[in-house]
């Protein structure tokens, strides 16, 4: 691979630019608006900077990758020569279908389209292209710089070829793909959404509060992080979003977020990127 653009410089998006610029590709960074793109900017100048003090990498490594990452607000500059393509706009089908059509039509001929979707259907978002074949799910964990796994969707219609690249191109990252069939939410988000949603009505119930709901799961199961940190980490709007479109699609009681959710995602506690989440809501006492 030589030439990676991702679409939508959030935390994803930034972070998984990050990584293909670490791996030596160049990256076209492409958003809406430069103010996003210079938050995104600053957020991977932010990773990097860590990475130095750790002494993973030199000052001068940390220079190079940054400047393999050309942010951009102009998608015909960002994709018109690129390989391969990661979209991480947000989770609403509505919003991803328009840009993967203009993608398509911009995109040269042997250009793959991945996108990062947490729960739709890669089916219903390749419809939008006329490259089916062509199209997969490329699903990256958050923190991108620290989450091994990659879940590759395969949909009825990702031919072998694409799915051999994209494993390929995952392991160029570091990262370890793992193939799975289309279905909503895959493999991973079925059971931590499950899981999440059970915490959110153990705390609607007031049964314990958010901390020791967290304390539980990581002194019982050893997870490293609490459902909540968890929800704080990828930010509770996109937990909602996810859920919602699982729940759609499926209809099963088990995905229907818990109405405590919505009322934080409106009330603006979404986790880190807000600065405020569900500990401050919620707090211990
Ligand atoms: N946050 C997580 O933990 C996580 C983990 C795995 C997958 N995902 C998935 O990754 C995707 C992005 O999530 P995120 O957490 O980075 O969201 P985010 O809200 O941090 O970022 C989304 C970005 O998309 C940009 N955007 C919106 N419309 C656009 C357009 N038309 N063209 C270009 N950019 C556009 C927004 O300006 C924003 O910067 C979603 O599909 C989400 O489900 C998220």
């Amino acid at each position: 691979m030589t030439k990676v653009c991702v679409v939508g410089a959030g935390t994803m998006g930034s972070g998984i630019a990050q990584a293909v610029a670490q791996s030596g590709c160049d990256v076209a960074m492409l958003d809406v608006k430069q103010d996003v793109l210079d938050r995104g900017l600053g957020g991977i100048n932010g990773s990097l900077g860590r990475m130095v003090k750790k002494g993973t990498i030199q000052q001068a490594d940390a220079d190079r990758i940054l400047a393999r990452v050309k942010a951009t607000t102009d998608m015909r500059k960002a994709a018109e020569d690129a390989d391969y393509v990661i979209e991480a706009v947000f989770e609403r089908a509505d919003v991803k279908q328009p840009v993967l059509r203009q993608l398509d039509e911009i995109c040269p001929e042997r250009t793959i389209l991945a996108s990062n979707t947490s729960s739709i259907p890669i089916s219903l978002l390749s419809s939008a292209t006329k490259r089916p074949d062509r199209f997969i799910g490329m699903h990256f964990f958050n923190p991108v710089a620290m989450m091994r796994l990659i879940e590759v969707v395969k949909s009825l219609l990702t031919s072998d070829e694409t799915v051999r690249v994209s494993v390929e191109f995952g392991k160029s990252l570091g990262k370890e793909p793992v193939v799975v069939k289309d279905s909503p939410g895959f493999v991973a988000n079925r059971i931590i959404n499950a899981a999440g949603n059970e915490a959110l009505r153990i705390l609607q119930e007031n049964l314990a509060d958010a901390e020791d709901i967290d304390k539980i799961c990581k002194l019982a199961f050893n997870w490293p992080i609490g459902p909540f940190e968890m929800i704080d980490l990828a930010g509770a709007d996109v937990v909602l979003d996810m859920a919602d479109s699982i729940y759609q699609q499926t209809g099963w009681e088990r995905y229907k977020a818990a109405p405590i959710l919505r009322r934080v995602v409106e009330s603006g506690y979404v986790g880190r990127k807000a600065g405020k989440g569900i500990y401050n809501l919620f707090p211990k006492g």
